[in-house]
């Protein structure tokens, strides 16, 4: 599976296979983690001591699997052959798929009408590790996610600073602030560009958008910007997310919605590292203690991971134990528009009140 391939490019650690892996989750980490910091680093908080938590188990809805098909803002055109074709806004663009391993469906071409392919076959950073064959493109891109504008960025993961999967967990968390009929707020951990956090805020949230990278910061802040929500309430911190969220449990501070959608390893701003295997329980923990009295939900997305969605649903359902609700659990895919074929990017598993 790609994954390997990617993260073997990455040159960030393997997980180790676990015995009863499923399949290896494709999304990667985000821009940031390439960025190893400086001198020594710091120490990670002594691990949480865990306890199960008391009372009946939430309902369970799974195997969900949330779809993102074709738009005006994005389609994935076609895949095969180890790569994809997909269409962000004005440019079609051409990157490595290793789970596309069927034949691509449009003509060769559809696919030399490319604006912008991702080789990654030089140690440049960014946009060298990007061939326009066509003319030259900028570093960045208008790009719009239903009416809100932001930045599309080549960058050197071969990310383009979207996950366009996502979208079916902004729609929904979107659903539920605007349903709430109150005052909500917003925890967005590892939340990269921002996107989530502008369609919180947009939909009438107080945001907190928390991430390692103060680059990935900054392009969340020029998306805010761009998207003309500058004066939505979103607070922008650049810090480690366990240790953000250690430090809102110990003063106090309550969410009603947190997302989180870490990556299988990654590193705070301070070098603190984070493993997804080792430290996702004790963070899932966490943010349920982060809660407010009357929560609406909290988001896990993985991928880059070799598990399966049981295995997250099981951590939810169990950390939620005595709350109510429902864990949903299953994956986020990306519906193909040339021949119709599902596109698995990440595993997710939520609960909702
Ligand atoms: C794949 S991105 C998340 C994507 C985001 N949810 C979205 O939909 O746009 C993972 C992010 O985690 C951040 N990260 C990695 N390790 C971290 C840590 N220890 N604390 C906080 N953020 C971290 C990276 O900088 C990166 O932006």
């Amino acid at each position: 599976m790609k994954s390997f391939r990617d993260r073997n490019r990455d040159n960030r650690p393997r997980q180790p296979a676990k015995a009863n892996a499923a399949q290896s989750h494709p999304r990667e980490a985000g821009a940031a983690t390439r960025q190893e910091p400086q001198g020594r680093p710091e120490p990670k908080s002594a691990p949480r001591v865990l306890a199960r938590r008391e009372g009946a188990l939430p309902a369970e809805r799974l195997p969900l699997i949330l779809e993102v098909a074709p738009n005006a803002d994005y389609a994935l055109l076609d895949s095969g052959a180890g790569q994809k074709l997909e269409q962000y806004g004005p440019y079609r663009i051409v990157r490595p798929e290793g789970q596309a391993i069927w034949q691509r469906a449009l003509p060769a071409r559809d696919w030399e009408r490319a604006d912008a392919i991702f080789t990654g076959d030089t140690d440049e950073e960014g946009i060298g590790r990007w061939r326009f064959p066509k003319t030259p493109l900028g570093e960045t891109w208008p790009m719009k996610h239903d009416g809100i504008d932001y930045l599309g960025r080549f960058t050197s993961f071969r990310h383009v600073g979207v996950f366009p999967e996502q979208a079916s967990h902004w729609d929904h968390m979107a659903g539920l602030i605007m349903a709430a009929r109150r005052p909500v707020k917003v925890l967005n951990l590892f939340g990269y560009t921002g996107l989530a956090s502008l369609v919180a805020a947009r939909a009438g949230a107080e945001v907190t958008h928390v991430d390692a990278s103060k680059k990935a910061i900054g392009w969340a802040r020029e998306n805010q910007e761009m998207a003309g929500l500058a004066s939505k309430p979103i607070r922008w911190i650049v810090e480690d997310a366990v240790k953000f969220a250690e430090r809102e449990e110990r003063r106090g501070s309550r969410y009603d919605i947190v997302l989180f959608d870490p990556p299988a390893y990654g590193r705070g701003p301070k070098g603190e590292v984070w493993q997804l295997f080792d430290d996702l329980p004790g963070l899932t923990d966490l943010c349920r203690s982060i809660l407010t009295p009357k929560p609406l939900a909290v988001v896990l997305t993985a991928y880059s991971i070799r598990a399966s969605f049981f295995a997250i649903h099981a951590l939810m359902r169990d950390t939620f134990a005595g709350m109510g609700g429902t864990v949903e659990s299953g994956e986020l895919i990306i519906r193909e528009k040339s021949a119709g074929r599902a596109l698995s990017t990440s595993l997710f598993s939520r609960w909702v009140a």
